[in-house]
């Protein structure tokens, strides 16, 4: 088939066929946030569990896009697939470098993947899940056969790195991470059960505000917020303790299997005692519940996928295992996708 036309053919399975990851090659530790405001090791790590992140710096030429090119390379590399072979990508980005184009457009240039489809998704930090529901089913309904989704983001560009932003720019961490989806004539292969929600009420619990107008009813409009993100991070908490669990369950309940047949669990970083929580909730063992953010913090969109190409390269995720995607974010936004490998 070529590049971004349809086929009108009704695949029979849907199977994750490459995965890969790109870094900045900066990395921020804690001590080098020590020096920049009033803050310290010990207390982001035992807030968060983070120790390190990866900060991009655009005048070396890294950005939201040129990272998610390189992973999206890597992935087609693992797929043994050609850039043109795509007949659709996906950016699952909240931090293109610019409203138009979206940062799709620029991959699909960078890396000569023709006249292929581009969109951008923004989900906040449930991006890449919903994108995974979104690309199945769109492999599963017949119409595109290989697709790139990928997830990533720069949230090192709306952070403040002194006093004023230290609630928020001790968590967040740059990177990108990819996964090629196709067609397979294997059935067993693809999605087993699938959520995606919202709630909008909930949407000054994390955002970004341009200018006075965005600012919630009972906020002062302040100008030196403008462009950085402003968290609520007490209630994002709490929501997430609670709709973590709840997410689980009603997925698995979706595909009438108990906590114990998935192989693996691959949960948006956002915070090590929200993982935990969830991992004790479901009486886990340690590995199968996968956690990284000490690394890597919490990279937003790249976080689900960065694992996965992770767990995928060490050989922990296999052909044939259940692996449950699950991930919550800005908007409010949540969303699960369970896959049979
Ligand atoms: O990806 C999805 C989006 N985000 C999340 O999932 C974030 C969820 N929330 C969290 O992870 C946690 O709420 C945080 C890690 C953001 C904060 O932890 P917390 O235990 O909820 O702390 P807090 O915001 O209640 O602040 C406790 C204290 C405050 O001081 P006082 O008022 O008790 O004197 C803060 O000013 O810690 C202070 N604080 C800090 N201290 C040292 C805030 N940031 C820092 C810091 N270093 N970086």
């Amino acid at each position: 088939m070529s590049n971004g036309t349809t086929t009108g053919r009704r695949p029979v399975g849907v199977r994750i066929a490459g995965t890969g990851s790109a870094l900045p090659k900066r990395t921020l530790t804690n001590a080098d946030l020590e020096k920049m405001m009033a803050t310290s090791d010990e207390w982001i790590v035992q807030r968060t569990g983070i120790r390190e992140r990866r900060i991009l710096n655009r005048d070396q030429g890294e950005s939201t896009s040129q990272l998610a090119a390189e992973s999206l390379k890597a992935a087609l590399a693992q797929a043994r697939l050609a850039p043109a072979d795509l007949d659709l990508i996906i950016v699952a980005t909240m931090t293109a470098e610019m409203s138009c184009p979206g940062s799709a457009s620029l991959v699909a240039n960078m890396i000569g993947a023709g006249n292929c489809g581009a969109f951008d998704l923004n989900a906040a930090c449930s991006g890449f899940v919903y994108g995974l529901n979104v690309a199945h089913d769109l492999i599963k309904g017949g119409a595109y056969r290989n697709i790139g989704l990928i997830g990533a983001d720069a949230l090192s560009t709306l952070m403040q790195y002194n006093d004023a932003g230290r609630s928020t720019s001790i968590i967040f961490g740059d990177a990108a991470a990819a996964t090629v989806i196709n067609a397979t004539d294997d059935t067993s292969k693809g999605i087993l059960a699938q959520a995606m929600h919202s709630d909008g009420k909930g949407w000054k619990e994390i955002y970004v505000p341009r200018c006075s107008q965005d600012f919630p009813p009972g906020v002062e409009p302040d100008p030196s917020k403008f462009d950085h993100v402003q968290m609520n991070g007490a209630s994002v908490f709490k929501f997430a303790v609670s709709t973590f669990p709840e997410l689980i369950q009603q997925t698995l309940d979706k595909a009438k299997i108990a906590a114990t047949d998935v192989d693996m669990y691959v949960c948006h970083q956002s915070n090590q005692r929200i993982l935990h929580a969830a991992r004790d909730r479901f009486g886990l063992a340690e590995d199968k519940l996968y956690v990284n953010i000490d690394r890597f913090g919490n990279t937003v969109a790249a976080s689900v996928p960065l694992c996965l190409d992770e767990l995928r390269r060490s050989g922990r995720i296999r052909d044939g295992y259940k692996v449950m995607f699950v991930a919550f974010g800005g908007g409010l936004t949540w969303g699960s996708s369970l896959w049979q490998l």
